[in-house]
């Protein structure tokens, strides 16, 4: 069972000496494995994976498409159910649960930003962000709605509905409905892979904040060395299986490690690939050519299990 366990961290994974600090556990993955279809159809979406997701940090995972990092996120956050495997969020085995109290667990302890906003058009800006409670049946905190409100630039936007507000706007809404009810873990899968790039900085900001004033647990998919260099540590996924973990890298550490991780003709190899990273100046913003932003049928009503049920 998880919960406070000692780590030997090697920070920035630089540090010659190796430092030992207590950490807490907010959500582990043991043993987590998920297959489709049978037979010669089978798929492996992740094949065995052990995670634990460290409480107040903000994590990011990231892997080319079809890596297993929706598949890991939705198992975690108690969406999906394993093939096998097992998920503890706190000390809740999820696997042990009942269909209520999970929706309750769901509810009350993980919130939820997806790519796409995931907005209801007829809500206003406000209704949307207390919609978690309005559903729970739960009274607003009005203080706690006033500091999200304020510190995501959105006081000025409250009584407009989603059609009204930018990309960017709507996509600070889903963040602020996610942190509503003061979860253990916001969960975003890829929340800024709609955004231009001023929009996704303030998201990524705002996500760096929750993390470094509300203590926020956070956990984020994305494609995007960029994105990713927001967050605490970094986790690499590939054909279903953790390959590799940075602490607090740089945007070119993080290219580095893509490179090193996804070959692809696309990605500079070898010495060549030693001199545009050693040269700096030359480093591309993305690297993302096997990015795929299609939302499917299963991811939409994935994100309706988690807003709405
Ligand atoms: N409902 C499903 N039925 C069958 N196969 C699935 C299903 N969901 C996911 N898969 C497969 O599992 C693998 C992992 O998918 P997953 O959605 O977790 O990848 P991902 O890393 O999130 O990719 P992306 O970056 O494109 O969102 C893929 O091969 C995918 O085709
Ligand atoms: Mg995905």
């Amino acid at each position: 069972m998880p919960g406070e366990r000692k780590v030997k961290r090697n920070l920035y994974g630089r540090c010659a000496a190796d430092t030992v600090e207590r950490v807490t556990v907010a959500a582990r993955a043991k043993g987590l494995t998920k297959t489709y279809g049978s037979g010669d159809a089978v798929v492996t979406a992740l094949d065995g994976v052990d995670f634990d997701i460290v409480q107040g940090e903000f994590t990011a995972i990231m892997g080319p498409s079809g890596s297993g990092k929706s598949t890991l996120m939705h198992l975690m956050a108690a969406l999906d159910t394993p093939t096998s495997g097992e998920v503890w969020l706190g000390d809740t085995a999820v696997g042990s649960l009942a269909d209520t109290p999970l929706t309750k667990l769901r509810r009350e302890r993980v919130g939820f930003v997806f790519q796409a906003f995931n907005l209801v058009p007829t809500l206003t800006a406000r209704e949307n962000i207390v919609l978690p409670l309005s559903i729970a049946g739960k009274p607003v905190d009005e203080e706690w709605f006033d500091r999200i409100v304020d510190v995501l630039g959105l006081r000025d936007r409250l009584t407009h509905k989603p059609s009204e507000l930018s990309g960017g706007q709507q996509q600070r809404v889903a963040c602020a409905r996610a942190l509503m009810n003061r979860p253990d873990i916001v969960f975003g899968d890829e929340p800024t892979g709609n955004l231009d790039s001023t929009s996704a900085a303030e998201v990524l900001t705002f996500l760096r904040r929750s993390v470094n004033e509300f203590n926020q647990t956070v956990v984020m998919l994305t494609h995007d060395a960029h994105a990713a260099s927001y967050a605490d540590r970094t986790v690499f996924l590939s054909d279903g299986r953790i390959v590799d973990e940075l602490r607090n890298p740089s945007h070119s550490d993080l290219l580095r490690a893509m490179a090193r991780l996804y070959p692809s003709p696309f990605t500079p190899q070898g010495p060549e690939a030693d001199g545009i990273y050693r040269d700096g100046g030359s480093i591309p913003e993305r690297r993302d050519d096997w990015l795929d932003d299609v939302e499917t049928t299963a991811e939409r009503s994935i994100a309706r299990r988690a807003l709405l049920d």
